[in-house]
């Protein structure tokens, strides 16, 4: 059994700031990671950063542009803590030595993205994210902290009080991916989830393989409800054969989006008078699709991005690696031909429902990151503000773990006298197949747990047994056809557009999955290196993801942000300025909901009609 104060679950962007802020305050702190960190899935961020830091600039714009773009469903004070916590966060990784783009005067350069009213997206060339992580990976090698990367956390250790709220997280279990030993971890003080996103719950998407999020479901199935999951972003610009992802940054330089006809469609079919290809993502993903959709496309699929006339020297010095991009995944060469994109998953902006310091409603369990919901983006996410999320968020989370103490939370987690109960007419059943369904039943109840240690054995036996019975079974089958079925039917039903039917497919098409998944094998009987054991502990999340997503879609009947019904092509702010909440109640989802926090520090964000 190992044993810290603080154990950090994912070692992405939000998992080594939360670290380094949790060592900082003086706690011993690991972080157990599937991946080593430097390839963790915030090294593919491309854009930048958003933080106001120039004159003429204030963290008060940031905070509406950011409200706005989110469609009325952000949280008040969780956008203006990212706006005003920014800046600050941003100057830290500088003063680390992260290579920014500059300006001939030596400024941190800073650039227009979708949605944004200033220029206010600080880059390193296109590959932002990939810097962030070398920075803050080099600070926590600086600092000793310990890191054990190829370690696949499987299982939270969650006490079994029957009330999800009286629940105490006491560690994790992993899978040791190089010796193949599954082990338990003791954390002190708190677990922080950073597992990133969900993006393999489709097969279009600018998403790694590893985004399964396993932190997200494995909080859902230990009682922490699910926010705002029907909130998906799919990306205006990504490439057709694979989903690689061409950065807004193109736009952001001025690159222009053209139909079969070479009309400049964004203006000259009206999606968005004022700003063009930078309105915000879910505004250009649905222009594009309705260029296609009314026979406006090229090859019926996709539209094209043109960035020649920004310039050799333009381009090499602020987008070179876009040009790398298109080469390699299209055999495009973008200095000389226009790049063909369309729209593909790149977000989830709900998850794991957390207050602003990343506490969930289990006491000693904290989310930050893309896996978590605090609400900062609502409806839809500007382009630039994920990777703030992950340095704001994570550095509190990893405070407030440790100890530091920021006085009551302005934003509520679990049910309170604000929350109402939901419905949701479905047509299966949801929810677990049965009782010996995964790992909901060890982590939720059975014999009663109070100590930290005999919790961990608990889950650790309960793990142990899972795994091997997968490696034993010797037939039945095999995650990747799965995998496959559930993401074809997700991107066919719960993509850009979306309808009843479509939802309702999905749901028969999820259910049908989890079936077969009751008799999945893994066909590879290795112990070490097992990739076909962690892909089919994965599919089991991906699967109660996709159905999260499913749900809270088929529940919302309006239209906002990234969230389109065929039926309901109006915003209800008489109905819908609330947050779903999905929880898994011991394998029956009970979906409530919670309002939106409007009321800001000095003001009131008054809902207006969105447009760009
Ligand atoms: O388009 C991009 O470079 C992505 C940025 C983001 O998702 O924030």
């Amino acid at each position: 059994m190992y044993e810290h104060d603080v154990i950090v679950v994912g070692a992405g962007g939000a998992g080594l700031r939360a670290a380094i802020a949790a060592h900082e305050e003086g706690a011993d702190v690991a972080l157990v990671s599937k991946l080593h960190p430097v390839r963790s899935h915030t090294g593919a961020a491309e854009g930048g950063i958003n933080a106001a830091l120039r004159q003429g600039d204030s963290w008060e714009d940031h905070a509406y542009d950011t409200m706005k773009g989110s469609d009325y469903l952000g949280d008040a004070p969780a956008i203006e803590t990212l706006c005003q916590d920014s800046p600050e966060e941003t100057i830290q990784l500088e003063h680390w030595g992260m290579a920014f783009s500059r300006e001939e005067d030596g400024r941190v350069s800073q650039r227009p993205f979708g949605g944004l009213s200033f220029p206010r997206t600080t880059y390193a060339g296109a590959e932002t994210g990939h810097h962030l992580l070398h920075t803050m990976y080099q600070q926590v090698v600086k600092r000793g902290i310990q890191v054990y990367d190829e370690w696949y956390v499987s299982r939270l250790a969650v006490t079994n009080h029957d009330d999800t709220e009286e629940r105490e997280c006491h560690g994790v279990v992993a899978y040791d991916i190089k010796s193949g030993n599954v082990e338990g971890f003791v954390a002190r003080n708190g677990v922080i989830l950073t597992t990133g996103g969900l993006g393999q719950v489709y097969d279009h998407t600018t998403n790694a393989v590893a985004n399964t999020g396993d932190g997200a479901a494995m909080a859902y199935r230990a009682g922490v409800p699910l926010e705002d999951m029907e909130f998906i972003q799919f990306h205006p610009t990504t490439l057709p054969s694979t989903g690689v992802l061409i950065s807004e940054g193109v736009r952001g330089e001025g690159g222009i989006l053209y139909n079969n006809e070479g009309e400049r469609f964004m203006f000259e079919h009206g999606y968005a008078n004022n700003v063009g290809e930078l309105a915000s993502r879910d505004v250009v993903a649905r222009a594009e699709l309705t260029e296609v959709n009314e026979g406006r496309g090229i090859e019926d699929e996709y539209v094209h991005l043109d960035m020649r006339h920004l310039g050799e020297e333009r381009i090499i010095d602020r987008l070179e690696n876009i040009l790398h991009l298109a080469e390699d995944f299209e055999g495009v060469n973008a200095l000389e031909e226009p790049m063909p994109v369309k729209p593909g998953q790149h977000y989830a902006m709900g998850g794991v429902e957390t207050d602003e310091n990343g506490e969930t409603c289990i006491s000693g369990l904290y989310a930050a990151g893309e896996c978590a919901c605090v609400s900062v983006h609502g409806a839809n996410r500007l382009g630039g503000n994920a990777l703030p999320e992950l340095i704001v968020f994570g550095a509190r989370a990893g405070r407030h773990a440790a100890g530091a103490d920021f006085g009551p939370a302005k934003i509520t987690t679990g049910k309170t006298a604000d929350t109402e109960l939901g419905e949701v007419e479905t047509p299966v059943e949801p929810g677990a197949v049965d009782a010996g369904d995964g790992d909901a039943v060890a982590d939720g109840s059975g014999t009663a747990l109070v100590d930290p240690t005999q919790t961990v054995e608990s889950a650790l036996e309960a793990e142990r047994a899972r795994v091997e019975h997968l490696l034993e079974k010797d037939e039945g089958v095999q995650q990747a056809e799965l995998r496959a079925k559930l993401q074809r039917s997700m991107t066919q039903n719960v993509n850009v557009f979306r309808n009843e039917e479509g939802l309702e497919q999905a749901l028969r098409d999820i259910r049908e999955v989890r079936e077969e998944y009751q008799d999945v094998y893994v066909n590879d009987p290795s112990r070490t290196y097992n990739t076909d054991l962690i892909q089919t502990i994965e599919m089991r999340n991906l699967l109660d993801l996709a159905e999260a997503i499913t749900l809270g879609a088929l529940a919302r009947d309006e239209f906002r942000g990234a969230h389109w019904r065929e039926a309901h092509q109006e915003r209800k702010d008489e109905q819908w300025l609330k947050h779903t909440l999905l929880s898994w109640n011991d394998g029956t989802p009970e979906l409530w909901f919670k309002p939106v926090i409007l009321e800001g520090e000095e003001k009131e964000y008054e809902p207006k009609i969105r447009s760009y």
